[in-house]
């Protein structure tokens, strides 16, 4: 998949991406999962599910760096999308929407009907991320969040017929 800065190259996370992964974490506003949560979630039976991004034409310094992540989980037909996060420095390149991308194509292999995911009522970005892939806001539940308090939008798309 081609970005507006170069090639986006998309794998499966292993426990080698794990330290970058919550550095991105810990940059990007995310509840905390942390490394022992990923690290036992690459155990599981969702680490198909589990893939980071690279940005190939990205300085020659940075080439290795991850430039992104996201991580979901499979269960009785649903796909549940539980952290997406791009680096700062990486934003605004359809880093973001190659991961989701990415993870529904996933899904869909695995025959899953509907994908769900939360959001905070004032990530307009991630909002406007997931309608641009296709996701409908169906839900609000309040004071979903705290640290600080806000209300989840609850967002979903279908991916197929049952
Ligand atoms: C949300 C996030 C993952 C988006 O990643 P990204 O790689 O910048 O997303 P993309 O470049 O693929 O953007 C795709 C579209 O989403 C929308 N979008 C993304 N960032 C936006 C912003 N800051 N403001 C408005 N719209 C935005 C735009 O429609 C954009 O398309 P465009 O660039 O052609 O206008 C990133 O901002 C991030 O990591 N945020 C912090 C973590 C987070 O909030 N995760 C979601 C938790 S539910």
């Amino acid at each position: 998949m081609e970005s507006r800065a170069g090639e986006i190259l998309i794998t499966r996370m292993t426990e080698h991406d794990l330290l970058e992964v919550v550095e991105i974490e810990e940059g990007s506003g995310l509840s905390r999962w942390g490394w022992a949560a990923y690290y036992a979630e690459l155990q599981g039976v969702n680490r198909d599910l589990m893939l980071i991004a690279r940005v190939a034409s990205a300085p020659i310094i940075e080439h290795q760096r991850i430039a992104g992540y996201i991580v979901a989980r499979e269960s009785a037909g649903e796909l549940h999308i539980n952290n997406v996060a791009v680096r700062d420095q990486y934003r605004r390149r359809g880093v973001g929407s190659a991961l989701l991308t990415r993870i529904v194509e996933a899904a869909r292999r695995l025959k899953v009907q509907v994908a769900f995911l939360e959001v905070r009522s004032g990530n307009l970005a991630a909002q406007a991320l997931y309608e641009k892939i296709g996701f409908k806001a169906i839900a609000r539940r309040p004071d979903y969040y705290s640290d600080p308090r806000e209300d989840a939008v609850v967002m979903s798309l279908t991916l197929g017929e049952p």
